[in-house]
């Protein structure tokens, strides 16, 4: 399929996205969106694909939601259609996705990267929610998921000041799992995915999900979750193999079943 916003890429069993508005620094506007669920969805239904990279340009991994397309509406245009709430669907990927940011990843943008399971960032990374400048605050998860990543402090001082901060201050605080060469960043980001893709993916999936379940519950419910899911994969053909390989000294060959 043509996309008009996205360069979309098979890399053995990596899906690679770039966000591809170069004229407006891949700001996000509704056919990025439209774009992106679509990518998402044809990833999803392959069953050769076992993670996704979403990175964008070395300028920009995105600078926002698009302020032209933002800036005619008003409150009853916004609330009526429920503004921005399609990006939820980007948010609830099954498969893993990593968000590899090089350049800006402002407002949106930041928190388009939230919404990936892990951020790999360039050394040029600058990462913040600037929404507060433009008399808005964030409205895709930047109060919420930034709170989760770096803790109130850091993340009132970056809602509230809309200043920038760079990729070190970004993975000091956690924002970020960890900072690579500007010119390595896809190679890297392939990389860890591929990784990925080639374990398990029930045990991918569930690992995820019980992640994932850490920030929606208490620890007590959390672990149980875990627990459960851990029960579980014991029923797959790819713990035996696994565990057998293991103790035969060899590679495991997984089915993913
Ligand atoms: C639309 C944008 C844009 C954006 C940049 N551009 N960001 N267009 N929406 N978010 C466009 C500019 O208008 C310009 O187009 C071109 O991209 C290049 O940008 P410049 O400003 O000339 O580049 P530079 O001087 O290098 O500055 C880079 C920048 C700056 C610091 C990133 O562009 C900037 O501050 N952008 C806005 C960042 C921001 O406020 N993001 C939050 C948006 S609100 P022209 O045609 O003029 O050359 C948001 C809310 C999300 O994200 C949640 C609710 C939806």
């Amino acid at each position: 399929m043509a996309y008009e916003t996205l360069i979309v890429e098979t890399h053995e069993a990596v899906g690679l996205i770039r966000l591809n508005r170069p004229q407006a620094l891949n700001a996000l506007n509704s056919t990025v969106l439209a774009e992106l669920k679509q990518a998402y969805g044809s990833f999803h239904v392959d069953e050769t694909i076992g993670a996704i990279v979403l990175t964008g340009s070395e300028k920009a991994f995105a600078a926002g939601a698009d302020i032209k397309e933002m800036q005619p509406l008003d409150f009853a245009d916004v609330y009526k259609s429920d503004f921005i709430s399609g990006w939820d669907e980007i948010a609830k990927a099954r498969k893993p996705v990593i968000a590899a940011v090089s350049g800006f990843a402002l407002g949106g943008g930041c928190e388009l990267a939230m919404m990936c399971d892990f951020i790999i960032a360039a050394d040029t990374a600058k990462f913040g929610q600037p929404e507060i400048t433009l008399g808005i605050i964030p409205g895709m998860g930047g109060s919420q998921r930034l709170t989760r990543a770096v803790g109130k402090a850091k993340a009132m001082d970056l809602v509230l000041t809309g200043r920038m901060m760079d990729a070190a201050e970004a993975e000091r605080c956690g924002l970020v799992s960890r900072i690579v060469p500007a010119d390595k960043l896809v190679e890297e980001a392939l990389a860890a995915a591929a990784k990925i893709a080639s374990l398990s993916r029930p045990s991918v999936l569930m690992a995820k999900e019980a992640v994932n379940r850490a920030l929606e519950t208490t620890l007590e419910e959390g672990l149980r979750f875990e627990r459960r899911l851990f029960h579980s994969l014991f029923a797959t053909e790819d713990q035996k193999e696994g565990m057998a390989a293991f103790i035969e000294k060899r590679k495991p060959v997984f089915k993913n079943r």
